[in-house]
């Protein structure tokens, strides 16, 4: 009896912390906004509609363009020390870890697996060294931040993100190893933040590696997390950096640069790092309201920027399904984008 109550009571706090027992406030375009329940917003997952789940929201939007104002380099200037550091990256650890990652049955933000997958990505940040948190939401899956301390400027943040969860569009219960999607983006980031950390390179601003919860939700990890910092006065964030789907190259291969909802001056940064550090060529593309966590910072008004895996946007038809495999995924492909990554964080950041 007493196990049953016990049962019954933790059953009941689960449904009581369910975000979906009231209806939520779903935005799918600049002006176009509805309050949704589960039922809805599954449908839209389904239509492969992307939308922002902005319930949570009160700060008003583009409201500040705060780090606008803050410097970024029009053109990479530290090659000779870049360079170098970029032989150390390898494709080892992103290949133990996005295996493991891909063997939960899913990383659904709402959800156990989606919970577990996100402490076993917390140790494995942890285990690389630095200053690791958990930024919790009102679910159960925890975005991660790890940051680096810079030295002169150390107010001052650049972002490196990805995004750790995965859906099954049919079915949240369902298979879904999110390989590509963004199980790519999240060891490609791993791997910057390795490599970075055990440079003992001194940079003048700070760097954070962040891995959001719920972007298949509506972007929410990354909206509660914009939301924190732009109310913050300090520190302010330079520019996002935002690396979904980095693994599945087309032929020939490219680095995609979003124009839409993205910051001018960080993408044309982006396009010469990616000349400076890479053999690839960009090529520009738009990728519609709330393609991914970027969004939420452009919302608010801070730089942000995206290079994507090809320059098509839904050229790789598994994602959000059981064939967005471990075994679909490039490694000599995602590295460039470490390459990308590591080039970025510390053109950006600037060394002492
Ligand atoms: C660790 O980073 C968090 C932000 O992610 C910051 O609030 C905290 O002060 C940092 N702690 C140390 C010891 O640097
Ligand atoms: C940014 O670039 C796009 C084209 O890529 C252009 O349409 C837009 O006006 C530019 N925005 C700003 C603020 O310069
Ligand atoms: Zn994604």
């Amino acid at each position: 009896m007493k196990v049953i109550l016990f049962i019954l009571i933790i059953l009941g706090l689960a449904l009581a912390n369910n975000i979906y027992n009231d209806k939520r406030l779903i935005s799918l375009g600049d002006r176009e906004q509805e309050w949704m329940d589960e039922w809805q917003i599954n449908k839209l997952i389904k239509e492969k509609r992307r939308f922002r789940d902005i319930t949570d929201l009160t700060l008003p939007q583009i409201n500040s363009r705060q780090s606008v104002s803050t410097n970024i380099p029009a053109k990479p200037t530290y090659q000779n020390i870049i360079t170098p550091l970029l032989k150390k990256a390898s494709a080892e650890m992103p290949k133990t870890i996005l295996k493991e990652l891909t063997s939960f049955p899913n990383r659904y933000f709402n959800d156990e697996n989606g919970l577990k997958s996100s402490e076993y990505l917390f140790e494995i940040v942890k285990g690389i060294g630095g200053n690791v948190t958990k930024f919790t939401h009102k679910f159960p899956q925890s975005s991660i931040i790890a940051r680096i301390e810079g030295e002169s400027l150390a107010e001052e943040t650049v972002i490196i993100s990805a995004h750790q969860d995965s859906i099954n569009q049919m079915d949240h219960q369902g298979i879904a190893p999110g390989a590509d999607d963004d199980g790519s983006g999240t060891v490609a980031i791993l791997e910057t933040f390795r490599v970075l950390i055990q440079s003992n390179i001194k940079l003048k601003r700070s760097v954070e590696f962040h891995w959001y919860a719920g972007e298949e939700g509506g972007l929410l990890g990354s909206a509660d997390i914009a939301q924190s910092y732009a109310l913050r006065k300090k520190p302010t964030v330079v520019a996002d950096l935002h690396l979904d789907m980095v693994g599945f190259p087309a032929s020939p291969p490219a680095v995609g640069i979003v124009t839409d909802y993205t910051d001018n001056a960080t993408s044309e940064l982006l396009r010469k790092i990616v000349g400076a550090y890479t053999d690839l060529p960009t090529a520009d593309f738009t990728c519609g309201y709330a393609c991914s966590d970027h969004a939420s910072w452009h919302e608010f008004g801070i730089r942000s920027a995206i290079p994507f895996e090809s320059q098509h946007l839904d050229y790789n038809g598994n994602i959000h399904t059981p064939a967005d495999a471990y075994e679909t995924v490039d490694f000599d492909h995602l590295l460039k984008y470490v390459n990308i990554a590591l080039g970025f964080a510390i053109e950006v950041a600037g060394i002492e």
